[in-house]
């Protein structure tokens, strides 16, 4: 059972298509990341270390990840 402090992983599968279906491009639970990067950077706990290989990428790389994630 998942206690207070555990989240579930949302699937990524469709995020491409936020915009298109929902009007905005709000992301996490309650909506307060503007946008994928937003989304990414608001990371913590176990997914801290991804979030700071995201940040330290040189922009080509996280430009690359972020229209990977609109390609889902
Ligand atoms: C660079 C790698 C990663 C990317 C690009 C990524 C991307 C995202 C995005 C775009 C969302 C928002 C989904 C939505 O609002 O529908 C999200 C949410 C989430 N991700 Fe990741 N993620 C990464 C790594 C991780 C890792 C390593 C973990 C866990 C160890 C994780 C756990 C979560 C959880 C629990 C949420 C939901 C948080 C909430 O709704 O407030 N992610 N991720």
């Amino acid at each position: 059972m998942a206690g207070g402090q555990e989240w579930r992983t949302p699937p990524l599968w469709g995020i491409g298509l936020t915009q298109k279906v929902n009007g905005h491009t709000n992301f996490l639970h309650d909506g307060r990341a503007r946008n994928l990067l937003e989304a990414v950077m608001w990371h913590g706990g176990e997914a801290q270390a991804a979030r700071d290989k995201v940040n330290s990428m040189p922009k080509a790389d996280r430009d690359a990840l972020v229209a990977f994630l609109e390609s889902l």
